[in-house]
């Protein structure tokens, strides 16, 4: 099995994804979508960009490796009759089965970041994006204060360390990575823009509850766990994420969660 899908197949994303509708709508309403578009969402999920992208009249394909997710999201757009939605399994790493030049706008928000081979991720997106076409890639950066990356950053002290070569998902936050990466794929780096942005995470219940869904839903923080509690410190992690969760909401309820966090946004004009 590649590890890499097993990780994203493990639990159930959708959970989370329920939390980050909003924030989806609120960044596919700026990405100039138009009737017609031709938009590729890479590691979409089950759709939190891809199905408001389609609202908009994009004609839009979404592209997952885990295939509980491909499922998820072709239910959602079928549920809304968008006909103009559609979700399959594929690797970001090695898009295959789509030709060259097909689309006029890649989206990936915190999707293709999680593909291994980062440079053959960038030059997959560039191939399949026509000449005068836009990526445009929602990333978590390394070392931030808020929520994501400090539960990666968590999570990552009580794992086993990485296979040999193994190259951090967070890279694609550091603008430098970014530029080396597209560079290599032939994209200019005048050619490319970052903007730091916020998304917003919203759950009706407590943040402690919301950890909770973490903790049975989310691959990566699954994975976490297991390991900690293998090594008798699975109470030490579980207090260090609560005490993270319950100090980032800036709900004034507290039996509400609204969690901002902080990602880079990346334009590549190709
Ligand atoms: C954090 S989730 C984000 C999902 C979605 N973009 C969203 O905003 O809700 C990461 C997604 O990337 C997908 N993914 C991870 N590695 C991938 C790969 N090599 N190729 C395609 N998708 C991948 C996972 O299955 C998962 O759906």
């Amino acid at each position: 099995m590649n590890p890499n899908k097993e990780l994203w197949e493990k639990g159930d994303f959708t959970r989370i994804a329920e939390t980050m509708r909003r924030s989806g709508e609120v960044l596919v309403a700026d990405l100039g979508i138009t009737e017609g578009m031709k938009v590729l969402d890479l590691g979409c999920g089950d759709g939190t960009t891809a199905v408001p992208a389609a609202r908009l009249g994009a004609d839009v394909l979404g592209v997952d490796i885990a295939a509980n997710l491909v499922l998820a999201g072709n239910r959602r757009a079928e549920a809304e009759g968008l006909a103009n939605c559609r979700f399959q399994e594929g690797d970001a790493s090695d898009l295959r089965d789509l030709t060259d030049d097909s689309f006029d706008l890649v989206v990936t928000i915190f999707g293709a970041m999680f593909a291994p081979k980062p440079h053959d991720v960038a030059k997959e997106m560039v191939r399949v994006t026509r000449p005068g076409g836009r990526i445009v890639m929602g990333n978590w950066i390394p070392g931030d204060p808020t929520l994501v990356a400090q539960i990666l950053k968590i999570s990552g002290a009580y794992s086993p360390p990485p296979p040999e070569g193994f190259v951090s998902p967070m890279t694609w936050g550091v603008e430098h990575d970014v530029l080396d990466r597209f560079g290599k794929a032939g994209v200019a780096p005048e050619r490319i823009s970052f903007e730091r942005r916020t998304y917003t995470f919203e759950h009706p219940a407590a943040p402690a509850e919301f950890l909770s869904t973490f903790r049975v839903s989310y691959g990566p923080t699954m994975n976490a766990y297991a390991a900690a509690e293998a090594s008798g410190r699975g109470d030490a992690l579980h207090k260090e994420l609560e005490d993270l969760f319950v100090s980032e909401n800036a709900s004034e309820d507290p039996e509400s969660t609204s969690i901002p966090a902080m990602y880079l946004q990346v334009m590549v004009a190709v």
